[in-house]
């Protein structure tokens, strides 16, 4: 996620936006800039990379002015670059913005015709030339930045100046956070907290909807439509790092719970309800050559594996085209058969991991196509594929995967939808209703959420044990891989993901009072073989921690502890039967007392064989 800073008062501003800046790093970023104001003369300055770049372009070339905007950039439309850094202006007006804008393109298209040139490739940039029309228009700041926003679809945090109006800074919320800082004769806005304590612990926090026009002298708040609105002041009493973590305790526990947002961001601007179609911006293939394919690979490692065997479900169900998955490491020893009519889809949330980069050159260099999917913009594997799907999970900073894994899953049902869509092998109609389900999703994931305190009480009851066995059918088969891969790479606890079905064919003879077996055995297809298995442990003492669906009462009282997740389509129930597999592996970790966001021996992206 991008960072944004606002200052206007009365020091200088530009070291107090660089400080705050520097103060969300944490976000991770892949370039900065900022605008200062002095009487009306803007001062904007970019840079590509890290902060000191920007900050040695500002020792050559100083920003002053009491008043101004920072930004730093993840990139989620439009690579990393000087040209797409904010902030963006038009004409008088410079905005740094958080979000994805769904409309941008539409907007663009509009905007250009009457006349609007773009430089950069971003989303951004659009605001900047909406509220300059507007600006245009009205003559009137304020009212200028409303009528924009209210042309906007998606998520916005933004920070705006104007150079006509220079005793004023306005800023907007609607689904990307920002919080204003009250200091003495001072205002501050950021997208997070850590940017302004050390300034001031008096904060307010925008709710959607709301917009802040501040003046040196004062603030008011009101809604989009500028009726005055009341808000509460809160005292924040965190510590700096506590504040980086958004006051989790781990920044995995706040990546579980970014969740919701992430899988939204992700599905954001690329359903086409109309068409009843998917739009994947940067997936380089045509419908044509998508009908064309004659075999699916997907390769990749650890988790992102996990993601890739759910996928491959996804696909061949929705497209009907045969799916082949591989390690990344064994694919690219084992002389693969790839043709030019075979696209090898290569998943990684870092788009380093050397494994799947050379996976990634074995199929290209055999003339397959390849399309990957990767959480960061312009990263290696990304840049070197035909095409690629971004999730929009933000940067992922503890070592275990968690909202990567689910973004990773929608993104890999997005691209099982347009092949299905391109091969005919799903209607229009059929795509709605899927979409349907996916649009659901976030709400379903704030319901599984809720699970944790439960969670942290079976994580209580179970830390202590020295195997763990999970399993599951089907779909849910990686998702008992992806369990007991969290529980090992953070816990240190040995646990295998086993297929239910095998349970006879050797894993049962494990089976005792002191290992707990985790299956997941939501209403699905192979529900009634998974609860035979589940019995079949139970009967030899086993102790069943049982994932279900919220409306499965059978297993009460047959299973040592019952997580009860949100109903969905039988393709989804991974992505939510994923979330207690999360919250498990966290607690006993927790409890136990490992080093959770780094654990021992382990690193987030694996850039060596
Ligand atoms: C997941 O929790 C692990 N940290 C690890 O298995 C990871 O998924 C794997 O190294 C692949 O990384 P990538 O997605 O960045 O390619």
């Amino acid at each position: 996620m991008c960072g944004i800073v606002g200052y206007i008062g009365s020091q200088e501003a530009s070291p107090i936006i660089i400080d705050g800046l520097r103060r969300l790093e944490y976000r991770g970023y892949d370039s900065a800039g900022i605008c200062t104001l002095n009487g009306g003369e803007p001062q904007l300055r970019r840079a590509e990379g890290k902060l000191v770049n920007l900050e040695n372009i500002l020792r050559e070339n100083r920003a002053t002015g009491n008043r101004g905007i920072g930004h730093t950039r993840w990139a989620t439309h439009g690579r990393p670059s000087e040209i797409n850094a904010h902030p963006h202006k038009a004409g008088n007006i410079v905005v740094v913005h958080n979000g994805i804008i769904e409309n941008y393109l539409k907007l663009k298209n509009r905007l250009q015709q009457s006349g609007h040139n773009f430089s950069s490739e971003t989303d951004t940039e659009i605001i900047a030339h909406l509220v300059e029309e507007h600006y245009r228009q009205t003559g009137d700041f304020e009212k200028a930045v409303r009528l924009a926003l209210t042309e906007v679809e998606g998520a916005y945090g933004v920070a705006i100046l104007c150079t006509d109006e220079p005793d004023k800074l306005i800023a907007a919320k609607q689904g990307s956070p920002l919080v204003v800082g009250q200091g003495d004769g001072e205002f501050f806005v950021a997208s997070d907290i850590p940017a302004m304590l050390s300034h001031t612990r008096e904060m307010i926090f925008l709710d959607d909807g709301e917009l802040v026009v501040f003046s040196p002298e004062k603030m008011w708040i009101t809604d989009l439509s500028g009726q005055p609105l009341v808000k509460q002041s809160k005292t924040i009493t965190w510590s700096p790092l506590m504040a980086e973590k958004g006051g989790y305790k781990h920044f995995m526990l706040k990546e579980i719970y970014e969740q919701p947002r992430t899988l939204a961001d992700t599905i954001a601007g690329r359903l086409q309800g109309e068409e009843g179609d998917i739009y994947l911006e940067d997936l380089g293939l045509s419908d044509k050559q998508l009908a064309d394919l004659d075999k699916i690979n997907i390769i990749a490692c650890g988790t992102s594996w996990h993601a890739g065997l759910v996928g491959k479900f996804f696909i061949e169900k929705l497209a009907r085209v045969s799916v082949e998955i591989d390690i990344a490491s064994e694919f690219r020893y084992r002389d693969p058969i790839v043709t030019d009519k075979s696209l090898t889809v290569l998943i990684s949330q870092s788009g380093e991991t050397a494994d799947t980069l050379a996976g990634l050159r074995e199929a290209k260099g055999k003339g397959g196509k390849t399309v990957s999917v990767c959480n960061v913009v312009d990263s290696s594997i990304a840049r070197e594929s035909d095409g690629v799907v971004y999730t929009h999970a933000g940067p992922e900073i503890g070592v275990a995967s968690t909202k990567a894994f689910t973004t990773q899953l929608v993104a890999l049902y997005l691209l099982a939808l347009k092949l299905g869509r391109a091969r005919g092998t799903l209607t229009a109609d059929d795509c709605r209703e899927q979409v349907e389900a996916l649009l659901a999703l976030p709400r379903q994931l704030e319901e599984a959420l809720e699970l944790n305190e439960q969670i942290e009480q079976i994580a209580r009851d179970f830390m202590n044990a020295r195997d763990f066995l999970y399993m599951g059918r089907g779909n849910q088969y990686p998702i008992a891989l992806e369990g007991a891969l969290k529980l090992k790479e953070i816990s240190y606890i040995h646990a295998e993901g086993y297929p239910a079905g095998e349970m006879k064919h050797g894993p049962i003879a494990l089976i005792d009072e002191n290992l707990p077996v985790v299956v997941l055995v939501p209403r699905n297809a192979t529900y009634d073989k998974v609860v035979s298995n589940l019995e079949e442990v139970c009967a030899r003492g086993g102790k069943v921690i049982a994932v279900a669906s919220s409306d499965e009462d059978e297993l009460q009282g047959k299973v040592a502890a019952l997580i009860q997740v949100p109903d969905t389509t039988e393709d989804l129930l991974p992505i939510l039967t994923s979330i207690p597999m999360q919250l498990l592996a966290y607690h006993i970790a927790v409890l136990k007392g490992t080093d959770v966001d780094q654990p021992r021996n382990l690193a987030k992206s694996v850039t060596v064989e």
